[in-house]
């Protein structure tokens, strides 16, 4: 699957006619090889100059399968614009490629691709019209301009740098046809309705994501940055994924996704904190009652934005 996808990709790359990250970037997969750190029993990506503080091993993907079901349930399908005949459609940032399998089912005549730096979906069987390939999306897209009619990209603000933002959007707009559009589903992972659990755990995920100059909350600056890079932002949909598991079956996914990323996260808090492990098991214990409580939840938001047809 992955020689596949890397043979497509870079015949695209050579047919480019510019933008960054296009031609020349040395963005492919011959270059952005997967490189993996390893502490406390979890996989981490271990290039230094990749910000990721999530880690990326099985348990991770288990998550993130489960994490999409939830999010497709919230906001009730895998995307709100209307599609008409999709044939190209990118997932940038695709994980383990949940969302592009989903996809590729519901679209057959599509061709469905999914980018990601790490090979989480590489082992996966995937329907034909669907393919991954391994990509640093903060070094640019290695795709000709006006590729596809729909770019997607979601829950990637642990991933793209504050810096990086407004140039990474233009990018997405820069391979989307004139007349497709962007669907971005963005949270900034802080626990909405904090009680003093809630809060220590905002804090800590504030402080080891800025440590690479991640600043989650950047994503709600997406309205400017979709419209600098020349695009019309369309709508942006507002939405609540519940975090406890008196929520209902969803907030039950919900508590296992959050308990999950603090658990993830531990090695590095860990690390740069100083904090030990039984400190943050205590506080996850001490969090559930208090998400149940009240009712803390995480605010996403879907972000729509159309390519005009002529610049
Ligand atoms: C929170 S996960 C979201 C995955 C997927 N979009 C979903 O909704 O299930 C963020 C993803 O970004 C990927 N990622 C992090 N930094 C990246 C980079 N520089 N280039 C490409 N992917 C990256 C991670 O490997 C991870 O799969």
């Amino acid at each position: 699957m992955g020689a596949r996808a890397t043979k497509h990709f870079l015949s695209d790359r050579s047919a480019s006619s510019g933008g960054a990250g296009a031609g020349g970037s040395g963005n492919d997969s011959s270059e952005t090889v997967a490189k993996f750190t390893y502490a406390e029993g979890r996989r981490f990506h271990g290039t230094e100059d990749v910000p990721y503080f999530l880690p990326n091993d099985d348990e991770e993907a288990d998550r993130l399968h489960a994490q999409h079901f939830m999010l497709r349930a919230v906001v009730g399908g895998n995307y709100i614009t209307p599609l008409n005949n999709p044939r190209r459609v990118i997932d940038v940032g695709t994980g383990p490629g949940t969302w592009i399998m989903d996809m590729a089912v519901e679209f057959p005549e599509c061709d469905v691709l999914g980018v990601d730096i790490t090979p989480m979906s590489e082992s996966t069987v995937m329907p034909k019209n669907c393919r991954f390939g391994i990509m640093d999306v903060s070094k640019g897209l290695a795709f000709e301009d006006n590729a596809f009619d729909m770019v997607h990209d979601r829950f990637m603000s642990p991933a793209i740098k504050a810096d990086y933002w407004a140039a990474h959007v233009v990018e997405m707009a820069r391979v989307c046809k004139p007349g497709g559009v962007l669907e971005l589903w963005e949270t900034d992972a802080m626990l909405r309705n904090p009680g003093p659990n809630a809060t220590v755990i905002n804090d800590w995920f504030r402080r080891i994501s800025s440590l690479g100059g991640i600043h989650m909350e950047k994503i709600w600056d997406l309205p400017e940055m979709l419209r600098a890079a020349g695009l019309v932002v369309e709508s942006e949909e507002r939405y609540e994924v519940p975090m406890g598991e008196s929520m209902g079956p969803l907030g039950k996914i919900g508590w296992h996704d959050v308990s999950t990323v603090i658990r993830g996260v531990q090695p590095k808090l860990v690390a740069a904190f100083k904090l030990t492990e039984e400190e943050i098991n205590e506080r996850i214990v001490a969090l559930k009652p208090e998400v149940n409580e009240r009712r803390c939840y995480w605010q996403m938001k879907v972000f729509v934005a159309r390519k005009p047809l002529a610049a």
